[in-house]
């Protein structure tokens, strides 16, 4: 029978998370080193069956992505005109989960690719990008929608709430990161509700970090577009913006651990990306900064895994 895969990477946040859900930009990047991937199946006994075998040992997150691609797959085969197909379906993927690097958007996405290559139909990456977001609605209370965008679209993005995704055209620097995981799970919809009420009790102190936040989004994009862009000034913004993070209270001490080891060990800036309360900590390498040593570093100070990234000039 006919069969087909679709794939995604994972993604860091590298300013302005939280602050997106509010309508300020933030600016996030894929991971290639990590993805996931859904294999698919015409099937002749009809109905649709869903594997998600690299879930298993957590069954809520389990049950959440069954539920998100069974949600895409009726969808795409109501568009596609094709409701009457049995299908198969089978998730692996290797992008720790509920860790802020987009596992679930990954997914979502994913399987948007695998069902669009089953049919021989092509959508635009933002097309993709949207109808990945009916799934992660099912993962988060109401996402801002950038994990979806910088997913679908594989490139670094300057993202803006119900306005959408730019991709940001890198400068000559190349700006490159390690990943380093607390190994704690952090749920996003219960941080983002958390920071909601205590948005609506103290609403002035919260948008004034919000604001600053997005401050921060817009000049980390200047920094990373200019001619002569500077690892320390993209390691100041996102210094600031882990000190608000703190003020928001969404981060914690093994994630605190994290930045003071990463900056001790040379780092141009570091902070929490995604939800926080646990989840990965990025560190920006300065221009002399000693990756091995940086990596041992974060290792020494709790990370249970140190993945990398590089934002390479566009050309
Ligand atoms: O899913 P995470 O943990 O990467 O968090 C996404 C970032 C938030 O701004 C906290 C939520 C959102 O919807 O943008």
């Amino acid at each position: 029978m006919k069969r087909a895969t679709g794939r995604a990477p994972g993604k860091i946040i590298l300013v302005g998370e939280h602050s997106v859900v509010y309508g300020h930009p933030a600016i996030a990047m894929p991971v290639q080193s990590v993805g996931a991937e859904l294999v698919t199946e015409l099937s002749r006994n009809g109905g649709v069956r869903i594997e998600v075998p690299d879930l298993k040992g957590d069954a809520q997150a389990g049950k959440r992505a069954v539920e998100a691609v069974k949600r895409l797959v009726d969808r795409m085969l109501g568009l596609f005109r094709e409701d009457a197909q049995g299908l198969t379906l089978s998730v692996r993927s290797d992008i720790p989960i509920a860790c802020g690097m987009g596992s679930s958007a990954a997914l979502c996405v994913a399987t948007v690719r695998a069902i669009c290559d089953l049919f021989g139909r092509h959508l635009a990456d933002e097309e993709i990008a949207s109808l990945a977001f009916d799934g992660e609605r099912i993962f988060h209370d109401s996402p801002s929608g950038i994990d979806n965008h910088v997913v679908a679209l594989g490139k670094p993005i300057y993202f803006v709430k119900r306005k959408g995704a730019s991709p940001i055209k890198v400068g000559p620097t190349a700006f490159r990161f390690l990943i380093a995981d607390t190994g704690i799970a952090s749920p996003t919809a219960e941080i983002v509700a958390e920071v909601r009420e205590s948005h609506v009790v103290d609403r002035a102190r919260y948008d004034a970090l919000f604001w600053e936040m997005g401050s921060m989004s817009s000049m980390a994009r200047e920094v990373i577009r200019a001619r002569a862009g500077s690892r320390a000034e993209l390691g100041m913004c996102m210094d600031r913006n882990q000190e608000l993070l703190r003020s928001l209270g969404v981060s914690c001490d093994p994630v605190d651990r994290l930045v003071v080891a990463a900056k001790e060990a040379g780092a141009a800036g570091a902070k929490l990306t995604g939800a926080g309360r646990g989840g990965n900590v990025i560190a920006l390498l300065g221009d002399d900064t000693d990756e091995a040593a940086l990596s041992a570093a974060l290792r020494a100070a709790g990370a249970k895994q140190v993945l990398e990234a590089e934002l390479t000039p566009s050309g």
